[in-house]
């Protein structure tokens, strides 16, 4: 209820409309009122006169109030669809800002298809809602206000007679209510699994096909689309019961008013142009209760899309700025760990009391068997997350003391898995400095070796990527992240694993590069090829979310521990390697 009051709210800067809409809704309501009125006077007074002028008169009438109505209609439906259509606009982009805010933990814990269910389907509905069951009950309301007087006015015994059905109907009502709602719901519920698989599974094509599993996800995609039918099915059998009861309950009192106002009639106390007029009124009266319960399956729908859509935006990112935070308009590149534990889930730790120090310049390697939590540790860096004890400072000062666009703006990532938008590959290049001189979106692309297969395209750097553009290779794509990351200049660069996919003589080549691209900067660089980082000023080992080791090649290779056991296999399998090639 509170946050229906909160989408009203959306209206408030388009006030003046909104005042209009409610005037031609008045308007709307208002020409339906003559209607019954009109057909009393020709039953009563037009047919026992013969008169030939007042039937003209009639049609006049009639014609008038149509035409009337139906440019109200228009003005109106015009305006509420304008209405309609802005608040989603509204909706839709403060969401989507929103989402743009929220931290990584956020969707670390949501599947992608029912974020997006949100921003798309939530807000449908209620468009759906404002433009149509609102206003349908708004002008049902006004209906009754007005109408109600007039039928105590006309007869009140037969008015009181028409009411007396008013408290079964409620009755039954609240009987359906429970059900509906509870109903709503859990169809809500399986709809937004439906999009969450749809749209994993869908992303996940490869895997599916290359396990030959596509009948068993056909299967169980079916399951849920059952799931669906089976509830929107019980719903609609609900809703269309309802319908029924109340339709035979209404039937029930009009028929009351007829037996009653027939008796009126036959005693003189009534014309039977006023009964028909009457009967007409009562319509009016019971229509809106009948609509309700269409009313009342959107409004189920669209209750639980407001609150879910609120709730989105009321979610706090887990990161934000201080209120006191700093801008550093330029780093120099100081990276300090200090006593740092963090998990993902902060009663499972991932990493533990880390502390290392990290000069301006320096290029720090880091290794270690997978999941030890090399990516957790440089990711805290970039503020992705914030540390669950201790504190990671850049120059000095505490991350969570920075302002997040200054420490982002001034860091260059190259991520574990590259990805690219459906955009040009300039455009991909220069994501991160869209204003980037041809020249230097060149330097880039050579720099990651990149340069002469984008020079050989037919359209070079204009090539769309995705749907209708071209598909890069792992490789091709590790350097077009690398190529966009160093673009920014960064002052401190962090490369996960930014080379794995590259053969010998192209990751030669990048590295190459890379070397050039450090230097001056602070650089963290995760590999687990060993031959990358033999020139880096330390190396941190990483076994099980603590640093066992630091030092340089020269050092840990000449001392035991994981690195030197690292190193042995690598340079075994290399030699191997070597030896196959000799022997052929
Ligand atoms: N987003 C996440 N939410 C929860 N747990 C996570 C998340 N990312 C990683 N983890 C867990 O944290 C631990 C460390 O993961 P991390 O990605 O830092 O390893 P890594 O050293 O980078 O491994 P790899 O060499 O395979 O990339 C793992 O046990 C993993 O399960
Ligand atoms: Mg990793």
């Amino acid at each position: 209820m509170s946050n229906l009051g909160r989408l009203l709210g959306y209206l408030k800067p388009y006030r003046a409309r909104v005042v209009l809409a409610v005037f031609l809704m008045l308007l709307v309501t208002a020409s339906a009122l003559p209607m019954p009125r009109i057909t009393q006077y020709l039953l009563d007074v037009v047919l026992p006169q013969r008169s030939q002028s007042r039937l003209l008169g009639v049609f006049w009438a009639i014609v008038g109030l149509y035409a009337f109505r139906g440019v109200a209609s228009f003005l109106l439906n015009y305006l509420l669809g304008w209405l309609g259509q802005r608040i989603v606009f509204d909706l839709r982009f403060q969401s989507y800002r929103h989402l743009n805010r929220l931290s990584l933990s956020y969707y670390d814990k949501r599947q992608t298809g029912k974020i997006m269910a949100r921003v798309i389907d939530d807000i449908n509905v209620i468009q759906y809602m404002i433009t149509g069951g609102f206003v349908t009950l708004i002008t049902d309301i006004l209906t009754l206000i007005v109408v109600m007087p007039v039928v105590v006015w006309m007869q009140w015994q037969l008015a009181v007679m028409a009411l007396v059905i008013v408290p079964t109907y409620v009755v039954v009502y609240k009987l359906f209510l429970k059900r509906i709602r509870a109903l709503s719901v859990e169809l809500r519920e399986k709809w937004d699994a439906l999009i969450g698989a749809l749209q994993e599974k869908i992303a996940g094509i490869t895997v599916v096909k290359a396990f030959h599993r596509e009948g068993y996800e056909v299967d169980r995609f079916m399951t849920t689309v059952q799931d669906n039918y089976t509830l929107g099915m019980s719903q609609a059998k609900l809703n269309r019961l309802l319908g029924l009861i109340v339709t035979v309950v209404s039937a029930g009192g009009t028929g009351l008013i007829y037996w009653y106002g027939a008796i009126l009639v036959l005693h003189r106390q009534l014309q039977a142009g006023e009964l028909i007029a009457f009967v007409g009124y009562i319509g009016y009266l019971y229509g809106p209760a009948l609509r309700l319960v269409d009313f009342n399956i959107q409004a189920q729908w669209a209750g639980a899309a407001i609150d879910r859509v609120f709730e989105t935006l009321d979610t706090r990112p887990d990161i934000m700025d201080a209120p006191n935070a700093v801008a550093l308009a330029s780093l120099r590149g100081e990276v300090r760990f200090r006593n740092v534990s963090f998990g993902y889930d902060p009663s499972k730790p991932v990493l533990h009391d880390i502390n290392l120090e990290v000069k301006a310049g320096e290029l720090i390697a880091i290794v270690g068997p997978s999941g030890s939590g090399k990516t957790t540790l440089v990711n805290l860096i970039a503020r992705f997350y914030d540390v669950t004890e201790g504190e990671v400072l850049i120059d000095g000062l505490d991350v969570r003391s920075i302002r997040l666009e200054s420490i982002r703006r001034q860091i260059g990532y190259v991520s574990q898995e590259s990805l690219l938008f459906s955009v040009t590959l300039r455009e991909n290049i220069a994501y991160g400095f869209h204003d980037a001189t041809d020249t230097q979106i060149i330097e880039a692309a050579r720099n990651a070796d990149l340069h002469s297969y984008i020079a050989d395209l037919p359209d070079g750097y204009d090539t769309k990527i995705g749907e209708d553009g071209v598909k890069l290779s792992v490789g091709q794509k590790q350097r077009l992240a690398i190529a966009r990351a160093t673009l920014t200049n960064p002052r401190i660069l962090i490369l996960d694993d930014a080379t794995s996919a590259l053969d010998s003589e192209t990751e030669a080549h990048v590295q190459a590069a890379l070397d050039r691209v450090m230097e001056g900067r602070t650089n963290f660089v995760i590999a687990h090829r060993l031959s990358t980082i033999v020139n880096a000023d330390r190396i941190v080992v990483i076994d099980a979310g603590r640093i066992v080791d630091v030092g340089t090649h020269a050092e840990l290779v000449a001392r035991p521990g994981v690195y030197k056991n690292l190193y042995d296999e690598q340079f075994r399998s290399a030699q191997d390697e070597a030896l196959a090639a000799y022997l052929g």
